[in-house]
């Protein structure tokens, strides 16, 4: 089993699995901020019952994390071996798939402008200046402002843009070869994977950044 686990194969169904675990929270995490367009109130109540739950929110965050060290841990281990194995990549995939595009070569890169955009974001977020509101009767923090506050910076909405940009890239890559790597990708599945995958990108990054730009373009200064 560990053997499995070292291997090219291994690792790439590691990959796989950790990055359907973000997949799955960043679909849930854009779902629930989407209530910022619905009310102040609604959209506060819903962070302090995540908060409220320990169990749940200790719990989540620890598989988060985890899946995040092991991704990145796990990429970089299979680019070190990539770059060694240079001029023994196949030009065009076994599975009729066509040859790497730009966007499956900087996945390098895009990961490490995600991992840097997750950083900034906990320390805006969750450890960044905690207002205080009430919602019916119940003190609570006011995650609201602080949005609204940082999305009427141009700055910070122009660093948002080309963040979840680069990380539409990183899904729509991520999730087609997730089906690669379990070898569920037939040939007569391939365009219709790709389409699915770019319609999981599109949508998480669509639903975000309408986040940011409706705090700048409507509740601006
Ligand atoms: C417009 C886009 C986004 C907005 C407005 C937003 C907003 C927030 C807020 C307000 C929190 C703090 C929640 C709390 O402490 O109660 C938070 C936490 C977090 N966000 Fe985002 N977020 C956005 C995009 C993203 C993206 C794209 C990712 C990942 C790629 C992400 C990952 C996280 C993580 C990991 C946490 C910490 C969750 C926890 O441990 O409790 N967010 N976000």
């Amino acid at each position: 089993m560990l053997d499995f686990l070292k291997s090219t194969v291994g690792r790439k169904y590691i990959m796989g699995i950790s990055g359907l675990v973000w997949m799955g929270f960043v679909l849930t995490h854009m779902a629930g901020n989407m209530l910022i367009l619905v009310s102040p109130d609604l959209y506060n109540a819903y962070g302090h019952a995540i908060v409220s739950n320990k169990l749940v929110l200790y719990g989540a965050e620890s598989v988060l994390v985890l899946a995040l060290i092991v991704h990145v841990t796990t990429a970089i281990s299979l680019t070190i071996e990539n770059r060694k194995a240079k001029g023994t990549r196949y030009a065009v995939n076994p599975n009729g798939d066509k040859g790497p595009t730009l966007a499956s070569q900087t996945m390098g890169l895009q990961g490490s402008l995600v991992l840097a955009f997750i950083i900034t974001h906990l320390a805006t977020f969750k450890y960044g200046k905690e207002y205080e509101t009430v919602v019916n009767g119940v003190p609570m923090r006011d995650l609201h402002r602080l949005v609204v506050e940082l999305f009427q910076q141009p700055g910070y909405v122009l660093w948002y843009v080309v963040a979840l940009i680069v990380l539409m890239f990183h899904l729509s890559h991520g999730a087609h070869s997730i089906f690669q790597s379990f070898g569920f990708l037939e040939r007569k599945m391939v365009k219709g994977v790709r389409k699915f995958a770019w319609a999981y990108a599109i949508i998480v990054a669509a639903g975000f950044l309408s986040q940011p730009l409706y705090v700048y373009l409507l509740k601006g200064n």
